[in-house]
């Protein structure tokens, strides 16, 4: 079948199988290497994915269920102004991470923020915990989403007052 989606801001389109996960084609047929297939059961958070906004396991998701739809992977993530936010939030938070986790903290941290702008502590520990990870503190994880939530806020205001 041929599906048709939005991958990192364009319009794609590829013949595949109806049983084809989304992980695997973003990784062999995009080489979008960020989006790490690991336990395949939606529990480890490494194959995390934006799908229309919003946070999704790439490797329970079989392909033809992003037809029509919005994909953002953390390399298209990357280049946008929202990365930004969260990567100096995280930064000034003195925030954990390593090559397991940093991609899903980070577009973990953008699906709430694009939900809610300003996120409780329970918001963003909620989030979280689609991206296991035992050796960081719950505390810097807080704020390091908050700060990210300021410098978010920061750079919209600035932009409406020009
Ligand atoms: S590979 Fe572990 S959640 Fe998808
Ligand atoms: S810092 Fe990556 S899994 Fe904990």
């Amino acid at each position: 079948m041929t599906i048709a989606f939005i991958l990192n801001g364009e319009d794609v389109s590829l013949n595949a199988r109806s049983y084809e996960r989304l992980a695997d084609v973003l990784r062999e047929r995009y080489g979008l290497l960020g989006v790490k297939a690991d336990c395949r059961r939606g529990v480890c958070g490494k194959c995390l994915i934006l799908l229309d906004g919003r946070l999704a396991p790439s490797c329970l998701l079989p392909v033809f269920r992003v037809k029509g739809r919005e994909v953002v992977t953390i390399e298209g993530f990357a280049q946008t102004d929202e990365y930004q936010d969260i990567s100096k939030g995280f930064a000034e938070a003195g925030l954990e991470s390593c090559g397991f986790c940093d991609t899903g903290k980070i577009l973990a941290a953008a699906a709430l923020l694009e939900r809610r702008a300003r996120p409780t502590s329970k918001d963003i520990l909620e989030e979280m915990a689609s991206v296991p990870c035992r050796c960081t503190d719950p505390d810097a994880l807080v704020r390091g989403v908050l700060a990210a939530a300021e410098h978010r806020a920061r750079r919209l205001y600035h932009r409406v007052g020009q």
